[in-house]
């Protein structure tokens, strides 16, 4: 199997480059993670990338894979794929970016329940569209693949982009929350959005973010 890889350490490099491996696979069904910590364990390659749970739970391993966002450890690794760190962040050393602004970003959202001007009274109802809803909503597990596959964010910061509106979604159909979610998504460039979809088809926990969140 060969292998490219995206390089860079601000600390060495002057800019981006990119590393071609050739990987000896005997194992069947590798994701690609496995074939990053071969080519570190085995071959020695120090590519920095990140990863946890190995079973798509924490969302830390995301990445560009042929240019389109995944998760690298439910990925299938393929021969002559390309691995790039996920668009759209900027980048610390090779496959792993920084979410700092975007964390920052989300808690500008104060996301916490608000009680706003009325305290909730009311029961929620066990089965609705809503609540199913809210509940998907709250799986999230935070990868960013969405916004990393996102063209609108890719071009304008101003765009808070599908994570962050999945955020503001996720309180606005909680009907508890009394905060103005709706004038909040307006603020954060919810109209920026095309609805091209492109979140919803990367997204690894299947969430219709553009229909079931923007729209
Ligand atoms: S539907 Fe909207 S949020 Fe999703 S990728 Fe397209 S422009 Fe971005
Ligand atoms: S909505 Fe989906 S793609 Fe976006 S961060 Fe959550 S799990 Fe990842
Ligand atoms: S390592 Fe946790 S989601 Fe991939």
């Amino acid at each position: 199997m060969r292998v490219k890889v995206f390089r860079y350490d601000p600390l060495r490099d002057k800019k981006p480059w990119y590393q071609e491996f050739k990987v000896d696979i005997k194992e069947r069904g590798m994701k690609v993670l496995g074939v990053l910590d071969y080519l570190n364990t085995e071959l020695g390659a120090g590519i920095a990338y990140r990863s946890s749970c190995r079973s798509g739970q924490c969302g830390s391993c995301a990445i560009m894979i042929n240019n389109r966002p995944g998760l690298a450890c439910r990925t299938p690794a393929r021969d002559r794929m390309v691995l790039e760190p996920l668009k759209n962040f900027p980048v610390i050393r090779d496959l792993v970016v920084s979410h700092k602004s975007t964390r920052e970003r989300m808690a500008r959202l104060r996301p916490f329940l608000h009680r706003g001007t009325q305290r909730f009274t009311g029961e929620i109802e066990p089965i609705s569209l809503r609540k199913t809803k809210f509940k998907e909503l709250k799986d999230c597990i935070e990868c960013y693949s969405c916004l990393g596959g996102c063209p609108v964010k890719e071009s304008d910061d101003n765009y808070a982009g599908p994570t962050l509106m999945r955020l503001i979604a996720r309180f606005e159909l909680d009907p508890r929350d009394g905060a103005d979610r709706l004038a909040m998504a307006v603020e954060e460039g919810l109209y920026k959005c095309t609805t091209c979809g492109k979140c919803t088809v990367v997204c690894p926990e299947g969430f219709r973010i553009h229909e079931d969140v923007i729209e």
